[in-house]
């Protein structure tokens, strides 16, 4: 296969910056100027090596690098391609995650790993609530058009929600099945955002390798009174594919 025309790479040996990261930051910059394009083929180890004489280390370590930050992805047999951009996530709205995907025209689904009643210590004190009160425990793995893009596990409490487990949530929305099945509607959210690595078990599930960079977020749901504790979620997004928005303004 013969190298993309219009690629020619600025690197400089005269930089004190390492070459494949002068690579790596001029593979960048042609993806996030659209100039190589979602989908797109991207040079090869080998093509990179030829074209820029250095050595196939080098040129491995700056798509190594890109793919970890979620710029490109590789096909078994194929070569690399351009990724599609990260989804933007605001941080503004309590939304669900059915909402955030219908408002990108993408389809939300979900593999359910688990649906049962449990008591949870830990939850209940986050809550602020009695330890003895029970929970409708709900683990998910999020899809937007059959793609894995986070792990999710809700505790709802049980009280107000009974039987919730019974729900199929395969193609249901958690946040509307609460209000159109139980009139609970939600008034706002504390959330906290921290960044983790994929443990083995979330690797598997969401498609990335052990250790890849990902979003860890906490959320704590009110109801519309503002001060009744529904729903504990611990959500795990995929750092190569979601980035978080937030409007700031100056004091
Ligand atoms: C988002 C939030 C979760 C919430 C979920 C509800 O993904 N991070 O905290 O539980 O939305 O989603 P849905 O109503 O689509 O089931």
């Amino acid at each position: 296969m013969t190298m993309n025309r219009k690629l020619v790479l600025p690197i400089d040996r005269g930089s004190p910056l390492p070459i494949y990261y002068q690579l790596k930051e001029a593979l960048k910059q042609q993806i996030e100027s659209g100039a190589l394009k979602p989908h797109e083929r991207v040079p090869s180890e080998r093509e990179l090596e030829e074209a820029y004489h250095i050595s196939r280390m080098t040129a491995r370590r700056a798509l190594e690098e890109l793919e970890a930050e979620g710029y490109i992805y590789r096909a078994q047999g194929k070569g690399s391609f351009v990724a599609e951009p990260k989804i933007r996530q605001g941080l503004l709205w309590l939304t669900s995650f059915t909402e955030d995907m219908r408002e990108r025209g993408m389809r939300a689904g979900a593999r359910v790993l688990r649906a049962e009643v449990v008591s949870d210590e830990r939850v209940a004190r986050k809550l602020g609530i009695g330890s003895g009160e029970e929970f409708v425990m709900l683990q998910r793995l999020r899809l937007a058009d059959g793609e894995p893009m986070a792990l999710e596990t809700s505790y709802l409490r049980r009280r107000f929600c009974p039987g919730l487990e019974g729900h199929d949530f395969t193609d249901r929305s958690l946040y509307s099945t609460l209000q159109e099945e139980y009139g609970l509607r939600l008034g706002r959210a504390e959330q906290a955002v921290e960044a983790k690595v994929a443990d083995g078990f979330e690797a598997e599930l969401l498609g990335v390798k052990p250790g890849a960079p990902m979003l860890s977020m906490e959320r704590i749901t009110y109801l519309d009174d503002g001060q009744t504790p529904i729903e504990y979620v611990r959500s795990i997004y995929r750092g190569d594919r979601y980035k978080l928005y937030v409007e700031l303004k100056r004091r």
